[in-house]
């Protein structure tokens, strides 16, 4: 009887194919399941053949065909490696880093994709930015581009990180009602108004300066001040016996409101500058040389006096200054309406002068000074040197300067190549570590870029910014930066409300609720 299997082995099933076979078969399985895909499938147009022929690519979108494409391994480069920092000089926007998060929020980076901080005084005291070496700012743009709204913004949110924000001169009157309402205070000068500013005030004595030194710093002021009241008058530079003249006259008065326990006027230096007898015995010199030198002076100063500024300036001023203010600003939009600048650059000196001397407090924290419209200055050497020396102090006294122009010829039209207002306008240029460039007109590019050593993608892109765009060079590093605006901000700032109809929607009542929109913002 047979034996009954109670094991198996596994199943072997030799082999029917040879590899190759079955290789060939599943290719041949492949290949038919492809081709009942495709006849399943309604047939497919491409793109390009569905264009006008006229209209179609040249070349397909995988490339160039043949060898002349670089591919297929024909073509072998040595692989090439550099840093960003090499490549930003091929292509200076190469994924900018940013400057941080520290700072004023200004608004997008538009190559980096992120958000835009700036702050230039922990920009100088991190020293994170080599060659940064002033807090100061230009700030060049065609008109309507939204500079002015920058240094709002710039102004706003300062204010918001604990900063003081000064507008030494005002000359459109667009900052008044933003310092309302800020909290801060505007002075508004003109004929018939009731503002005085005496500028011979003599600021308060910080507690790190002595009486002695003090005193030198306030008569050197007042020096400069005064001769570049007349120079702008007389339109010339003084000769060495008008600064004589100036100096004795000075003393005299300074002498006089010191006994009298009063402050000395610009009324009382024209008085002593019409009185040759005085300067003579104050010279000690009888032989009558002061009287005919210094003629021309009181003239000058005269206009002041008596002339379309009297009043303004020669009296004891009708505002203290009050370092406690956030914000202040002087509102010169009266002035200077009827095409002739000069009592504009006159009452911009005085104002000036008041405002600095008031800001020579080395203790007194963190400041910006905003020169809007300082291209109207431009033309004045006066004005340029009290500029100069403030931007030459804003590191010892915590200030930075903020100077707004319309473009960078500006500063070319203070003189000739090589004269002393060209080279004040240069060295203000030279001593601004964050220049701001908005659109410049074509024709101004080539002055721009050779300015500020623009590299040709940067000067194409300054040819083509738009509104509230700009170009960022701080200390070499380059950005694109589209300033955003609140739309709180966007209410307080406008300034072309009179060319639309929003204008006489913008009511007394709107402006009143805006400190309280702008605190909801912070
Ligand atoms: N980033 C921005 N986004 C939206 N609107 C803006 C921006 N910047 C400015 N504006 C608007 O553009 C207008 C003009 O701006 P602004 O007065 O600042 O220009 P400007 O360059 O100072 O002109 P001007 O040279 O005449 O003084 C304003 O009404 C302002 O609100
Ligand atoms: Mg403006």
């Amino acid at each position: 009887m047979p034996r009954t299997r109670a094991s198996a082995s596994h199943l072997f099933i030799p082999r029917k194919a040879s590899r190759a076979e079955q290789r060939a078969a599943r290719a041949g399985f492949a290949e038919a399941r492809r081709q009942a895909r495709r006849a399943g499938a309604p047939p497919k147009h491409r793109a390009e053949e569905r264009l006008d022929p006229e209209l179609r690519p040249a070349y397909p979108l995988s490339g160039r065909p043949g060898s002349s494409s670089a591919r297929g391994g024909k073509l072998s480069l040595p692989a090439h490696r550099m840093t960003t920092a090499t490549v930003s000089g091929a292509y200076p926007f190469l994924a900018e880093g940013g400057l941080g998060a520290e700072g004023i929020f200004i608004g997008r980076d538009v190559h980096a994709e992120a958000a835009f901080c700036y702050d230039p005084f922990s920009l100088y005291s991190s020293g994170r930015i080599e060659g940064f070496t002033n807090p100061n700012a230009v700030l060049a743009g065609i008109i309507g581009m939204g500079k002015s709204a920058l240094a709002k913004s710039i102004a706003t949110r300062a204010i918001a990180h604990g900063y003081r924000v000064y507008v030494p001169c005002d000359p459109k009157g667009e900052w008044t009602a933003m310092a309302q309402a800020l909290g801060g205070c505007s002075i508004a000068l003109g004929p018939g108004l009731p503002g005085r500013l005496n500028p011979l005030d003599a600021p308060a004595r910080p507690a790190s300066v002595s009486v002695g030194d003090w005193s030198a710093e306030v008569r050197k002021r007042r020096l400069l001040l005064l001769a570049g009241l007349a120079r702008t008058v007389l339109k010339r530079d003084l000769l060495p016996m008008e600064h004589t003249a100036l100096d004795l006259a000075l003393d005299l008065v300074v002498a006089e409101a010191d006994a009298n326990g009063t402050v000395p006027l610009l009324g009382q230096i024209a008085h002593a500058l019409g009185s040759p007898a005085r300067l003579d015995q104050a010279l000690g010199n009888h032989a009558g040389h002061m009287g005919p030198a210094a003629q021309d002076l009181a003239h000058a100063l005269r206009r002041l006096v008596h002339g379309d500024l009297s009043g303004m300036f020669d009296a004891p001023s009708t505002v203290a200054f009050d370092p406690t203010t956030p914000m202040l600003s002087i509102d010169l939009s009266r002035l200077g309406g009827s095409g002739d600048d000069t009592a504009l650059v006159l009452a911009m000196t005085c104002a000036s002068a008041w405002m600095e001397s008031a800001l020579a407090d080395p203790d007194g924290g963190r400041r910006w000074v905003i020169y809007d419209e300082a291209w109207r200055v431009m033309r004045h050497i006066g004005l340029l040197e009290r500029m100069q020396s403030q931007w030459k102090l804003s590191r010892g006294l915590g200030i930075a300067n903020l100077m707004v122009i319309h473009r960078l010829s500006d500063l070319l039209s203070a003189g000739d190549a090589g004269s002393r207002g060209r080279v004040l306008a240069e060295g203000l240029l030279a001593d601004c570590s964050t220049r701001i460039i908005y659109r410049q007109e074509p024709d101004q590019l080539a002055a721009a870029a050779s300015l500020l050593g623009l590299t040709g993608v940067e000067t194409q892109a300054v040819s083509a910014l738009t509104k509230g765009r700009g170009l960022w060079k701080v200390a070499g590093r380059s950005f694109i930066t589209q300033h955003i605006l609140h739309p709180a901000e966007r209410a307080l700032f406008d300034t072309d409300a009179r060319m639309s109809a929003k204008g006489a929607e913008f009511t007394k009542t709107e402006a009143s609720l805006l400190p309280l929109r702008l605190r909801e913002v912070q």
